[in-house]
Parts: structure tokens; C-alpha cells; sequence
């Protein structure tokens, strides 16, 4: 029976080794938890990287490694500390995440990282042409592979390989100074569907592919000698299901966890007191210290709401090897601490701080707990936690404040969208959350969740698949 693969850098676990035990951990990320739903419904083998190198792998533990990733329909391309230094902290993480996401002056251009990813793109796809049959559909994922699909292309001119980028693809004045811009395209153009979050990114790339490759591009379709490649936008959904029973169940549980309890506590402290909250992973696009400085910002524009608001961050560890991230945790770490130093009072913390990830679950309780969510990308390619946040609305109350900079906010028009460099504009739509009347507040939530319910991940998925599948029959390779 044909099958799917999914083919990404990151599996939907990540192993460790404990004591003579293999522990798999749930990834974190948009691309991980969306997926994981998707693979779960269907016929599906993932591929990926199990977190684990080489060297952490001794020869008596690959059985069990295999073993707990086959239970989760999943098996390893297995990769060095050089093969991860070069590829996933280097040309993944160093210059393309940050040039995708317009932080030119982060993006750095070195050949070996180069070369690394070249011959880490090239185990991934053979990877694949070892463990498809002809008929199986191959599913690439981001930016961390984006030469596989003609890898895979040269080796099997007939499979039907669908590529989907889960990151913004830039501008083409931003995209021509990466010294490898040809060959990235020509990688992607091995896929016969590529897809992006936005229609924007969708038109960035293609400027690019006529203008860098000189190939004839007719709306969403590239012609090639021998086919044609169709690109389109599919706004990934999230499993609105889940985040909204997970909400229900805990409102019907008259049983408090401790976290609810913390929460719950605050907002009893006076009336009229909220708690607006932020997800991301510790990452500079995310915006975070603007954030905190802006929330700085809107305590002085506003000192009467000093007391009865509190900022809760949890910020996910990620990519900690890499520069950046390091001097990213710092200041944010010294931030919190000086603006905490300066405002807070004896019965009054403005910011609480989480640096780590936490179980579903506690996400729930956060996400219910909260008056508003505060989410302020510089640059993201969607943002998922806006609309789990949605999801778990149950009882039509709260508040979303969203960077118009997010994929996502294209389809969240209902929530108060603002642009993160401005502090007057984020302290004024902070202000505008608070007082919002609970009636206003359920007619936006309600429409962003009919949309949110109907658009879930399971159509996204759906859509990109059989778009795939009547591409590959309209057009199929002439060899
Ligand atoms: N998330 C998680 N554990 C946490 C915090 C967040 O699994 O402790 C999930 C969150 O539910 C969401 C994803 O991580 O599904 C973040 O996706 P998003 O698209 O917002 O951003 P990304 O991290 O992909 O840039
Ligand atoms: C974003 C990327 C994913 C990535 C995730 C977490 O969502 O689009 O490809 O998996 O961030 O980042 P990490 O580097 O930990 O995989």
C-alpha cells in the first residue's frame, strides 16, 4: 500500500539517554506539533533527526534507539557532532533562519557550513530513496532541507514530492545576497508542489525564481524542459480539537492544578486584575525583548494599571549553541530583572519569567488562565500559539494581540493586530485589551474560532495533499 513520508529535521520526539533507558521527549515547535497530528490520523513514516549524534550513540544502544522511534511511526538519519555543527547550528540556523527572517546583519556565509548542509541535505534524501516504494508521496519540510527534493528528484524521476516551508521565504533584494541562492532554488524546484504559509512568501519566491533562474513563471506555475512545478499557499491550521477539549475538560474539572491555583491567585489579589501572556520559543524574531520593553513602556504611560497586570513569559529554550541565542537569553534575562527590580511592590510582580518547556497540560492552564495573549514576532512564518490560545477560548472570553509581522495574523483580522517596533501603539492596544467589553470579546473570538475550527491542520494537511496528487497527474515527468 503506498504510504506517506514526512520528511523534516526535527522528528515529533527527541531522544535522550538516561541511565541504560531511551526517554522520548516531545519536540517543541510549529512544525513538530502540527505535524504530529497529521502523522498520527494517517499511513505515515517520519524521517528525521533524532536530537542524538553519533558519539552520543554507543553501538549497544542503536537497537533501543530504533526501537522507541519506531514507536512513534518515526525512523533516524543519524548525524555527527560535526555533521549537526555545521548543518543545523551552521547553514540552518546562522544563515538562513536568520536571512529568512530578515536579520541580515545575523546571517553569516561560510563555506564549510555550506558544504555540511550540501552532504547532510544529501543523507536525508538518500535516506528517502532507500526507504520509499515508487508509488509512496514524499513530504520535505523546511528550511533545514531544502535541496532534498532534487536530490530525491534525480534519483526517482517519478515520485511525487510535495516541499512546504514552514518559515517566511524573503524578498527577493533579501534572498539574492545568499551566495548560494541558485542552487537553494534548484533543490526546491526538485519537488513537483511547494508550498508556503502566505501568498506573500508564495510571490517572493517566485520573483526570485524568474528573476535569479530566468524561468518562465505563469501565475502559481514554473515551467521546467520536461514539467511543470506548482506553488501555492496553504495556512497551516492547528488541531483545534485538541487544544479546545483539552480547554473544556478542564473548566468541567472542579479540581484546581497548582499552576491554575498560582494564577488564580493573582487575579483574586483586586478586582479587575489581568494576566496576559506570551509563548514563544527564546528566539529574536520573536520580538521578546521588545516586548518586555514595550510592557516597560505601557506601566508609565499608564501607572494606574501598576499592581493589577501581570506580563507571564514562558520562553522555550532553542538553538542555545548558537551566538545569538546565547546574548538573546541574556538580555532578557537582565531585562525582567531590572524591570521587576525597579516596579515591583510587596504584593506585586510585573513580570513572572519561565525559561523551559512545559507539558501540554500546563500550556492549557495558561492559555485558560490568561485575559490576553501578547504575541509580537518581528518576523514569523505563521505562529501557532495564536491560535491555540483561540482554541481553548471555550467560554468566549479574552483577548489576542497579535504582531501583523505573523503568517497567521493574514487569517486573524478579528484580533487587535498591531506592529511591534511601535511602543505607543502596543501600550494603547494593551490599554484597549484590558477595557475591552466581554461582548466584544466574544464576537471576535467567535469568528476567529469558526475560522480557526473549520481551517484546522487536518484540512491544511488535506489540501496540500491532494494539490500534490493532481499535479503529479496533470503533470507528470516527461523523461
Ligand atoms: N510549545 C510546546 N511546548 C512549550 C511551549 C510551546 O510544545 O513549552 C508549542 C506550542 O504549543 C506551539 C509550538 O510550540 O504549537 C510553537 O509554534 P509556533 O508556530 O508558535 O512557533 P515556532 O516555535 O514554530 O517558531
Ligand atoms: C520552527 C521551524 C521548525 C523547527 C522549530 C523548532 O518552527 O520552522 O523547523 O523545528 O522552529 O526549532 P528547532 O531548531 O529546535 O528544530
Amino acid at each position: 500500500m503506498a504510504k506517506t513520508i514526512i520528511i523534516s529535521n526535527r522528528l515529533p520526539v527527541q531522544l535522550q539517554i538516561g541511565k541504560g533507558t531511551i526517554n522520548a521527549i516531545p519536540s517543541v515547535g510549529g512544525l513538530a506539533t502540527g505535524m504530529k497530528s497529521v502523522h498520527k490520523g494517517g499511513e505515515s513514516l517520519w524521517i528525521g533527526w533524532s536530537g542524538l549524534t553519533d558519539e552520543d550513540i554507543h553501538i549497544s544502544l542503536a537497537p533501543k534507539i530504533d526501537e522507541a522511534l519506531a514507536k512513534h511511526g518515526c525512523t533516524a538519519v543519524n548525524l555527527s557532532e560535526q555533521e549537526v555543527e555545521g548543518f543545523y547550528y551552521g547553514f540552518s540556523n546562522r544563515t538562513i533562519w536568520p536571512l529568512f527572517h530578515y536579520f541580515m546583519e545575523y546571517a553569516e556565509f561560510e563555506l564549510d557550513f555550506w558544504e555540511t548542509y550540501k552532504s547532510v541535505n544529501q543523507k536525508f534524501a538518500d535516506a528517502i530513496i532507500a526507504q520509499s516504494d515508487d508509488d509512496d508521496i514524499i513530504w520535505v519540510h523546511d528550511y533545514q532541507l531544502m535541496l532534498v527534493p532534487q536530490m530525491v528528484k534525480e534519483k526517482k524521476p517519478n515520485a511525487s514530492i510535495g516541499f512546504f516551508l514552514h518559515i517566511p521565504f524573503p524578498s527577493y533584494e533579501i534572498f539574492r545576497t545568499l551566495p548560494w541562492r541558485e542552487e537553494v532554488l534548484k533543490g526546491l524546484l526538485g519537488a513537483d508542489l511547494i508550498g508556503f504559509h502566505t501568498y506573500d512568501y508564495e510571490r517572493h519566491f517566485l520573483s526570485s525564481v524568474r528573476r535569479l533562474l530566468g524561468l518562465e513563471v505563469s501565475f502559481n506555475e514554473i515551467y521546467l524542459q520536461n514539467r511543470v512545478i506548482k506553488v501555492d499557499s496553504f495556512p497551516m491550521g492547528i488541531d483545534y480539537n485538541k487544544f479546545s477539549n483539552a480547554a473544556k475538560k478542564k473548566m468541567a474539572n472542579a479540581q484546581r492544578s497548582d499552576l491554575q491555583e498560582k494564577l488564580d491567585s493573582h487575579k483574586a489579589s483586586a478586582p479587575g486584575t489581568k494576566l496576559v501572556l506570551s509563548i514563544d520559543r527564546l528566539d529574536y524574531s520573536k520580538g521578546i525583548a521588545k516586548r518586555i520593553n514595550a510592557f516597560e513602556y505601557f506601566l508609565n504611560k499608564y501607572p494606574e494599571y501598576q499592581e493589577k497586570i501581570r506580563l507571564i513569559i514562558l520562553a522555550v529554550p532553542s538553538r542555545s549553541n548558537v551566538p545569538q541565542y546565547q546574548l538573546l537569553k541574556r538580555e532578557i534575562d537582565e531585562l525582567v530583572g531590572r524591570i521587576n527590580g525597579e516596579l515591583a511592590t510587596v504584593n506585586w510582580t510585573p513580570i513572572w519569567y519561565f525559561y523551559r518547556s512545559l507539558p501540554f497540560d500546563s500550556l492549557i492552564d495558561l492559555y485558560t488562565s490568561c485575559d490576553i495573549a501578547w504575541l509580537t514576532p518581528l518576523r514569523d512564518g505563521m505562529n501557532l500559539v495564536a491560535k491555540e490560545y483561540i482554541a481553548t477560548r471555550t467560554k468566549g472570553t479574552g483577548v489576542l494581540i497579535l504582531s501583523e509581522m505573523a503568517g497567521s495574523a493574514y487569517e486573524m483580522n478579528e484580533a487587535l493586530l498591531i506592529n511591534p517596533n511601535n511602543f505607543e501603539e502596543q501600550a494603547d492596544t494593551l490599554k484597549q485589551a484590558i477595557t475591552m467589553p466581554e461582548e466584544e470579546q466574544a464576537n471576535r473570538i467567535e469568528i476567529l474560532q469558526k475560522r480557526l475550527s473549520r481551517y484546522n491542520v487536518e484540512v491544511w494537511a488535506n489540501s496540500f495533499m491532494e494539490t500534490l496528487i493532481q499535479q503529479k497527474e496533470e503533470s507528470p515527468a516527461r523523461v
